[in-house]
């Protein structure tokens, strides 16, 4: 598959509130082609952008997402938007899109069943789905056979064949700082296209493509456009 080289990290990266709207507008006007962003469930089964498992950190209540109604998380902050509301400005600004099922605890097969079934209704295809739960992965590709999936682990596992063969995934996603020459060089022989996350450092990025990285996700996108696009 196809990567832009670049990806603003949950939406706009360091530009605007993560996971949020103004997010993506940040990224397109900076210059990228392509975003990430994290999905969960609320307690209504709203496929919402949040990253974290708690509203704690990136909005002004407290509480487990899996357990408020989208209505309770949107009058605590009106900024969290839908899974729709986000594909629908990807696709208007022309974004390719990373939808990284971010499943809170004991939710993963709801909400892969729930996200893929959302998108094979609703979206073209621009972009590829992933998730650090191969749950949560397996569910969504069960209603997406069409879509292209990634496999996303922190470094390469040994069984990385046999886990992209059971996701039917295209590509590897990886932590940065752990990428190794090593795996680099079995994707490579393989052919398999890699994209890493997070590199913020043009040093980092430098390393990362001279390894044969198709991509990286960045929180300064400004950045990376500026020395790599
Ligand atoms: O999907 C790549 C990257 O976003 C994974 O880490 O914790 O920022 O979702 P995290
Ligand atoms: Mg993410």
């Amino acid at each position: 598959m196809h990567y832009p080289r670049i990806i603003a990290h949950r939406c706009g990266g360091d530009l605007a509130m993560e996971n949020s709207l103004a997010g993506l507008l940040a990224a397109k006007q900076a210059g990228c082609r392509a975003v990430e962003f994290d999905v969960m469930l609320t307690a209504d089964g709203v496929p919402i952008l949040m990253h974290d498992e708690t509203l704690d950190r990136t909005t002004r209540c407290r509480g487990f997402v899996a357990a408020k109604t989208f209505e309770q998380i949107r009058a605590c902050d009106p900024r969290v938007p839908t899974l729709g509301e986000a594909i629908g400005m990807c696709e208007r600004l022309g974004l390719w899109a990373n939808v990284e099922l971010k499943p809170a605890a004991g939710h993963e097969v709801e909400t892969g069943t729930v996200v893929g079934r959302w998108l094979a209704r609703n979206w073209h295809g621009n972009g590829v789905v992933s998730s650090f739960s191969e749950k949560s992965a397996l569910a969504a590709r069960h209603e997406l056979p069409q879509a292209a999936f990634a496999l996303l682990c922190d470094v390469l596992p040994d069984d990385w064949q046999q886990r992209m063969q059971r996701l039917g995934a295209v590509a590897v996603h990886l932590d940065a700082r752990r990428v190794d020459e090593a795996a680099a060089r079995q994707l490579d022989a393989a052919g398999i296209a890699w994209a890493a996350w997070t590199v913020d450092e043009t040093a980092l990025a430098e390393r990362l493509f001279a390894l044969g990285a198709a991509a990286i996700f960045t929180d300064r996108p400004e950045r990376m456009i500026d020395a790599f696009a």
